[in-house]
C-alpha cells in the first residue's frame, strides 16, 4: 500500500535556480515503488495540485478501473465541477470519476519489467509530464533475480527527458500559462511535439556518474514528450562500447541482442547491460545521442573510477516465457493509420481519420483473440497499447529489426512506415486506449478506444 500526494514543488535543475514542478510527492521523477510480480498493490494517490489529474501505469495490465482513463479524473480541491471536463467532442459521463483521492490498485500479475506512472489526463497528459508528472514502478521476480545480472548499484534506471527552461529557471511549455485550464490542446506551431534544449536523466542535467569497471544494466526510459533518441556508449578514446539488450519495454528477452546504436522512442523501455571493464581506471564513458546536436547530442557520462570485482553474467538464455503467437492465431487484421488531419477548425492528428472521442466505440475485440495490427504512419509517431504487450511482426513488409526483439508496447513506426504487431487481449474485460505517445500528439486527439468484451 503507497500514497503519493501530487503537489507542487520546487527543485534546483539548473544551478542556482529554481525551477517549480507538478510533482509526485515533491521530486520529479516521483517515487520509485518496487514490487514483486503477482503481489497486488494499492497506490492511493491525492490531489494537491491546481488542477485534475489521471494516473496511469505504463506497461502495467490492470484492471480498467485503476487504468486512468482520461477522464477518470482526480480532481483537486476546490475545482469547479461545471468545467470538469473541456473534450474534443461529447463527454462520456460513464467515464468521470470525480474525487479528491483515488485509489489505483494494481494486480502486477506479469512479466517483471520497468513500468512508468504518469499523467494521463485529457488533452492535458504532455504538459502534466513536462511539469514532472513521472515516476518508475519496478516489477521483479525470483526468476529474474537468479539471472546473475549486475544488480544493486550496478543496475541503474535512467529516466532520460529533454526540457526547455525560461531564463528565470521555469519550465518553458509553449502553453503552460494561467489560460492552461480553459485551452485544451497544443497550439499549432507545435504540431511535431515539445523539445527542450537540456537533456535531464533522472531530473539531473548532463549527469556524471561514477562507476566501477564491471558491467552495468542500465535500465532505461525515453520519458521525454516527443523527443527520439539513437543512443551509444563511447570510450574518451572514441570506441564504441557494446549496448547489450536483455530486455524490452514488457520484459527479459529471449537471448541478447547485441546494439553499438540502440533507438528509443518516446514511453519505450529498453534493458541493456554494459560492460566498463576495459574502459581505463579515470577515463569517461558518454552516453550519446546521435540524433542530437549540440547540447541535445550529450545525454550522461560515466566516470570508471576504480577497478572491481565483477560477479555478474549475461546469459545466455534470458526467459523461455515469451509469447509466440503466429500469424495463423490471429481471428483478423486490423489497419490503422496515424495521421495528420484536420479538427476543431486547426490541425490535430488522428487514427484512421478521427479524432479522440471518449463517447465513441473504436474497437472492440474478444478477450482471449489474438489479433494483428497493422499500423501506418506519415511521421514519426510510437505507439503504445495499454494492458497488453505485442510483438512486432514486420516493418515496410519486411522482417523486424533488432530492437523490435522481444514483448513491446510501444512501437516506434518511422516516417512512412507500417509496421505490423501481433498480440493476445486478454487480461481484463473493460475499456482501454491505445494512442500515439508523442504526449503532444496525444493531446492533440492521436488516441483511441479499446475496448475488451
Ligand atoms: Cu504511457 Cu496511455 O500511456
Ligand atoms: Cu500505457
Ligand atoms: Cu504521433
Amino acid at each position: 500500500r503507497y500514497e503519493i500526494t501530487q503537489r507542487e514543488a520546487s527543485a534546483e535543475i539548473l544551478p542556482g535556480l529554481k525551477t517549480p514542478l507538478w510533482t509526485y510527492e515533491g521530486t520529479f521523477p516521483g517515487p520509485t515503488i518496487e514490487s514483486r510480480r503477482g503481489r497486488p498493490i494499492t497506490v492511493t494517490h491525492r490531489n494537491e495540485l491546481p488542477v485534475p489529474t489521471v494516473v496511469h501505469l505504463h506497461g502495467g495490465r490492470t484492471p480498467a478501473a485503476s487504468d486512468g482513463y482520461p477522464t477518470d479524473l482526480v480532481l483537486p480541491e476546490g475545482w469547479p465541477r461545471a468545467t470538469v471536463h473541456h473534450g474534443h467532442g461529447m463527454h462520456d459521463p460513464r467515464a468521470v470519476v470525480t474525487q479528491l483521492t483515488r485509489d489505483y490498485t494494481f494486480p502486477l500479475d506479469q512479466r517483471p519489467t520497468l513500468l512508468w506512472y504518469h499523467d494521463h489526463r485529457m488533452d492535458f497528459t504532455a504538459p502534466a509530464i513536462w511539469r514532472g508528472l513521472a515516476g518508475l514502478h519496478i516489477v521483479r521476480d525470483g526468476a529474474e533475480d537468479s539471472l546473475g545480472l549486475p544488480a544493486g548499484r550496478r543496475e541503474l534506471p535512467l529516466v532520460i527527458v529533454d526540457r526547455a527552461f525560461a531564463a528565470d529557471g521555469s519550465l518553458d511549455y509553449p502553453a503552460l500559462d494561467p489560460t492552461l485550464r480553459e485551452r485544451p490542446g497544443v497550439p499549432e506551431p507545435y504540431l511535431a511535439g515539445v523539445l527542450g534544449d537540456v537533456i535531464l536523466v533522472n531530473g539531473a542535467p548532463w549527469p556524471v556518474h561514477e562507476a566501477d569497471a564491471t558491467r552495468y544494466r542500465l535500465r532505461i526510459l525515453n520519458a521525454s514528450n516527443a523527443r527520439h533518441y539513437e543512443l551509444e556508449a563511447v570510450t574518451d578514446d572514441g570506441r564504441r562500447l557494446d549496448l547489450v539488450q536483455i530486455g524490452a519495454d514488457q520484459g527479459l528477452l529471449a537471448t541478447p541482442v547485441t546494439h553499438r546504436l540502440l533507438p528509443i522512442a518516446p514511453a519505450e523501455r529498453y534493458d541493456v547491460v554494459v560492460d566498463f571493464s576495459g574502459v581505463p581506471v579515470g577515463s569517461r564513458v558518454r552516453l550519446l545521442n546521435r540524433l542530437g546536436s549540440g547540447r541535445t547530442r550529450d545525454v550522461m557520462a560515466f566516470v570508471v573510477a576504480r577497478k572491481a570485482a565483477d560477479d555478474s553474467r549475461i546469459p545466455p538464455i534470458l526467459s523461455t516465457d515469451l509469447p509466440t503467437w503466429r500469424r495463423t492465431d490471429a481471428v483478423g487484421v486490423r489497419e490503422f493509420a496515424f495521421r495528420t488531419g484536420r479538427m476543431r477548425g486547426g490541425h490535430g492528428w488522428l487514427i484512421g481519420g478521427q479524432p479522440f472521442d471518449p463517447a465513441r466505440s473504436d474497437v472492440t475485440t474478444r478477450l482471449g483473440d489474438v489479433e494483428v495490427w497493422r499500423l501506418i504512419a506519415d511521421v514519426h509517431h510510437p505507439v503504445h497499447l495499454h494492458l497488453v504487450g505485442f510483438r512486432v511482426l514486420s516493418r515496410r513488409g519486411r522482417p523486424p529489426l533488432p530492437h523490435d526483439a522481444g514483448l513491446k508496447d510501444t512501437v516506434s513506426l518511422r516516417p512512412g512506415e507500417a509496421v505490423e504487431i501481433i498480440t493476445r487481449f486478454d487480461g481484463y474485460r473493460g475499456r482501454y486506449l491505445f494512442h500515439c505517445h508523442n504526449a503532444e500528439h496525444e493531446d492533440m486527439a492521436m488516441m483511441a478506444n479499446l475496448e475488451i468484451v
